[in-house]
């Protein structure tokens, strides 16, 4: 507590203590922001020096800005060579080999495995020389479909040692879903294995592999890692190949492909306000320096540090900061298999515990899961060991912050809830743990080289304590570069809302202090438990059935998932009047068209949409009718129909009188 701001709770002194970190104090803070803001080439190349591994080491910082990445893609350390598993494994054989780099804790508890560097090296290197076997070359795509095993991270890594391109899909997509996205990239190879376990459940990943690759013919070979026996999958033949006969037998010594700083390491595919999903590129030299920066100064990492990121590996803090940050700071990184609530409400303290985990990174919607159980289960264990706790995908209410900081932290410990997006790379605004004294609810302060810029609807920068939207001003070297396949969306969608700056669709305030609370996504991009989602997705999900003719998906404050996903549907004339059973079609094709994590928290059939008399749909409307506050609607004057507001108003009581 600070005595003279209770609203401030300052950083315990203890977090603090045996930090090697560069930056441990606010005075610390504001000298490196202050060095990244006057000399950004010089401060983020001596970043990308220290930190990464070269082969020709990079002589110069940014080139473009944001007024000109039309025509030409930022880009950083345009001359450096190198190839990222090196800065990843290999340089730490000489000091970490038998240190492990992958903790494993499976689905059912206890059940672990760990890979020291050495172990990780040679597996990477095996499936490597597999994936070369198959064909795969520097440049190619590669679709990795698999779970939270291991081996996930081990053909993520064995795609960079060939300079191939990864794009991992989350597990939980529908066979729909990871059609587009193999199109999409042009993917030669997937990598994916029998059953996915979650929570005790089979995740049939093959068996949605197979259907998602009926008639594709670009796709030359499937790679299946094995993960029950016992469960029979469907293989064919000349396409599919075992993990455990293609990689096994190969040699463990791989040669890395070298790299341009600039060439792509990923894509992964992300909602956006409409369309479909978009690829984005990350590339090897710049995002591999910020998430090494970023893991290492905002969790104040230690060499002995039991570090734990509860992420799935199918989203961009798995890439960040379960695979690429931690491994290049040759941290220990734990990969969690289940779900905090498998078997018991107490799996996560209970692994806390067991692994004497130092640093913790989860989701605020786990937390508000776990709260609603209590005190009782986290108590049970000894969680001595933590330091550091992390929060990320969504904004986190000071309710469960609190109960984060005194419940799980017992009071001591740092919490930093780090705001950042898939585009971003890593970390853009966030407390860093030994430093930043923190508001419960706050993302704080920019991360040094972050400089974020407040503006009003029309793009008018706002000094000072404001609200608004959020951009950040200047290029970052962890930024995504391009959409894959389409730079003029990349352009549209992040720099041609506000002149010269890149737009984040998320709005903020910020407070006299500087310190930023984000208020969420002011566009058409729901966040679900964290998942983020688009309403376009939803919508031509639902318009697809022949009984809807046209939708509209919002969503609405959800107490446990952030939010809820409201979808209004008109139906076809000819649609009958079976609404149980159209539902349940419509939620069908939801779940085939996204996967099996979107759902539709509430479907009302209404009898119209409100439109303009341009026919554009006044989504304003309805998302407060779904927010229950359908006496603020606002102006409804230029509806062509304001008689069907009151249907739909009425329609929504059984849900929003809840
Ligand atoms: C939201 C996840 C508030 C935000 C890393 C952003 C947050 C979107 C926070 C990106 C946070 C993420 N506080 N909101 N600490 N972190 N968000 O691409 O709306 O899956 O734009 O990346 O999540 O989601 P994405």
């Amino acid at each position: 507590m600070n005595e003279e701001r209770p609203d401030i709770i300052d950083v315990d002194e203890w977090v603090r203590e045996g930090s090697r970190s560069p930056i441990q104090t606010m005075a610390a803070y504001r000298e490196h922001w202050a060095r990244a803001e006057a000399d950004p080439d010089g401060y983020w190349l001596a970043q990308a020096k220290q930190r990464v591994q070269w082969r020709k080491q990079p002589s110069y910082g940014l080139e473009g800005n944001f007024s000109s990445v039309r025509d030409s893609p930022i880009a950083w350390f345009g001359d450096g060579e190198l190839n990222v598993t090196e800065s990843c494994l290999d340089r730490h054989l000489e000091t970490r080999a038998d240190k492990t780099a992958i903790l494993w804790e499976g689905d059912e508890p206890g059940d672990t495995r760990s890979l020291s560097y050495r172990e990780l090296h040679e597996a990477v290197c095996r499936c490597a020389n597999a994936l070369r076997e198959l064909g795969l070359e520097k440049g190619e795509r590669a679709i990795i479909y698999m779970g939270m095993v291991p081996e996930a991270a081990i053909a993520m890594l064995a795609c960079a040692r060939l300079g191939a391109v990864h794009s991992v899909v989350f597990g939980g997509f529908s066979a729909e879903a990871l059609r587009d996205r193999v199109r999409d990239c042009g993917a030669s190879l997937i990598i994916t294995q029998d059953v996915g376990k979650r929570g005790s459940k089979n995740i049939p990943l093959k068996q949605t592999t197979n259907a998602a690759l009926e008639g594709e013919h670009g796709v030359r070979k499937v790679l299946v890692f094995q993960r029950d026996p016992s469960v029979e999958v469907e293989m064919k033949a000349g396409r599919d190949l075992w993990w455990h006969e293609a990689v096994d037998k190969a040699s463990p010594s791989c040669e890395a492909v070298c790299c341009a700083a600039e060439d792509p390491l990923f894509i992964l595919y992300t909602s956006g306000s409409t369309g479909r999903p978009k690829g984005l590129v990350h590339t090897c030299g710049g995002y591999l320096t910020w998430t090494a920066y970023t893991h290492a100064v905002t969790f104040d990492l230690r060499e002995d540090d039991v570090y734990a990121c509860v992420a799935d590996v199918g989203w961009i803090t798995g890439h960040s900061y379960i695979v690429y940050g931690p491994l290049c700071n040759g941290a220990t990184s734990l990969m969690f298999e289940s779900i905090p609530t498998y078997p018991e409400v107490d799996r996560y303290w209970d692994m806390v515990e067991r692994h004497k985990i130092s640093v913790f990174y989860t989701a605020p919607t786990a937390i508000r899961v776990l709260a609603a159980h209590g005190e009782g289960p986290v108590r049970k264990h000894d969680l001595s060991s933590l330091r550091v706790l992390g929060t990320v995908g969504e904004p986190i209410d000071p309710a469960a912050w609190r109960w984060y900081h005194e419940v799980v932290g017992q009071g001591r410990c740092a919490v930093v809830d780090t705001w950042w997006q898939t585009e971003t790379g890593g970390h853009c605004i966030t407390p860093i743990a030994p430093a930043t004294p923190a508001k419960p609810g706050s993302a704080t302060l920019p991360v040094p080289g972050i400089m974020p810029m407040m503006v009003d609807a029309e793009g008018a920068p706002q000094i000072g304590p404001a609200e608004g939207r959020l951009c950040i001003v200047y290029p970052w070297p962890g930024m995504a570069r391009t959409v894959w396949g389409d730079h003029g969306r990349y352009v549209a969608t992040y720099f041609d809302t506000f002149k010269s700056m890149y737009f984040t669709g998320d709005g903020a305030r910020r407070d006299s202090d500087g310190y930023y609370w984000i208020t969420g996504r002011v566009d058409d991009v729901l966040n679900i438990s964290g998942h983020r989602m688009g309403t376009a997705e939803f919508e031509s999900a639902l318009i697809a059935i022949d009984e809807i003719a046209e939708a509209a998906v919002v969503g609405y404050p959800h107490p446990v998932k952030g939010q809820g996903v409201h979808a209004y549907a008109v139906l076809q004339p000819d649609a009958g009047d079976d609404l149980d059973a159209i539902g349940k079609h419509a939620h069908a094709a939801v779940r085939e068209a996204i996967g099996a994590h979107a759902r539709i928290d509430r479907l009302q059939f209404v009898p119209g949409l409100p439109k303009t008399r341009s026919g554009k749909c006044m989504r304003r409307i309805l998302r407060k009718i779904a927010e229950g506050e359908p006496e603020r609607l606002g102006d409804v004057s230029t509806l062509a129909d304001p008689s069907v507001v009151e249907v739909i108003v009425e329609g929504a009581k059984p849900f929003t009188s809840r």
